[in-house]
């Protein structure tokens, strides 16, 4: 991959700077330098001790866990950015927070977070959104701005040709609103059989499997989200195929939220092994049956077209 021009700028919030250092390298540039701290009542302080006027910025930063304070470094990050008249301010959110509640669901009272956050980022001057595997994609008209949404179906794609059995293999939708999802990488496996796990949620954060829908019976059974929280949806749909006589049950999912139990329950379910993406900084010891994949290939490629002004979707056509 070529390097990127003198005129552009990366930055990173706390909350995952790996992946930003990450991306830096493989674009043969370093992340530019920030001070980012709290006071001692917890309010964010942020400073740019280089020149950036005239520059094309990024900054790259998840909303994952401690949510409100990196999404707060991203809103302060950008306005000092925008108050040294810099060309432009990319946001570059691999996983995107608060994406979940996306609707207001019948009479509830309840607000669209994801709006919510969108009018907010705007609000301090981003003018474009790169994020990953967005909760519904349908999300990015919550944005007045440009949004690319990267998807990490090629990481994942390669992995899984790397790893299982493609002739015993089907692909698993663990409920019935990621089939689109999950048919779009059964497709690029040369149209493995799909299956999709009838789940139904009494509350959040609260999973039940009914049903699965498709045979599974012998299978090597690959079940793919956009992320796992407590990943009780994923523990108890792995338990679910198992029983439904599945030879071997793998995760794949984008967004490593883990919260709450999300670590025992994975090491006490019956998943023979999770593979996650690295948009969200992993917590200490992680049981032994989790992996991480890299999406800082993806995110840097985007990144220095949108530079280069190339298409961004000849990543995925190739063409
Ligand atoms: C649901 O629509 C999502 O795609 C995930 O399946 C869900 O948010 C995972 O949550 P948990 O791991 O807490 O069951």
């Amino acid at each position: 991959m070529s390097g990127i021009d003198g005129r552009t700028k990366l930055f990173s919030g706390n909350s995952n700077p790996k992946l930003a250092n990450d991306i830096a390298r493989l674009l043969g540039t370093k992340i530019s330098p920030l001070e980012l701290t709290q006071f001692s009542d917890g309010e964010i302080r942020c400073e740019i001790p280089d020149h950036v006027r005239h520059h094309h910025t990024f900054i790259i930063q998840s909303t994952s866990a401690p949510v409100n304070d990196n999404l707060m470094e991203i809103m302060l990050l950008a306005d000092a950015l925008r108050r040294q008249n810099v060309s432009s301010i990319t946001a570059v959110i691999p996983y995107y927070g608060y994406a979940r509640q996306d609707r207001k669901p019948g009479f509830s009272r309840t607000p669209i977070t994801s709006r919510v956050v969108a009018k907010m980022l705007q609000g301090v001057g981003i003018g474009q959104f790169i994020y990953i595997d967005i909760h519904s994609e349908q999300q990015g008209g919550f944005f007045d701005n440009p949004v690319i949404n990267i998807s990490a179906a090629p990481i994942v794609v390669a992995d899984i040709y790397r790893h299982v059995d493609m002739s015993n293999l089907v692909v698993v939708s663990p409920d019935a609103g990621g089939v689109a999802r999950t048919r779009a990488i059964a497709k690029q496996l040369d149209d493995a059989p799909l299956a999709i796990v009838d789940k139904r949620r009494p509350e959040a954060n609260v999973s039940e499997v009914m049903n699965i829908v498709g045979d599974v019976e012998g299978k090597d059974c690959v079940l793919v989200d956009d992320l796992i929280d407590t990943a009780g949806t994923l523990c108890k749909a792995g338990k679910a195929l198992k029983e439904n006589g599945a030879r071997s049950v793998r995760a794949y999912a984008t967004h490593a939220v883990f919260s709450g139990k999300a670590y025992d329950n994975i090491a006490n379910s019956v998943i023979d092994e999770v593979v996650v993406t690295d948009t969200i900084k992993l917590f200490d010891f992680p049981p032994p049956n989790i992996r991480q994949i890299s999406v800082a290939g993806l995110i840097a490629e985007t990144i220095r077209r949108l530079r280069s002004h190339q298409s961004i979707s000849q990543i995925y056509t190739g063409t």
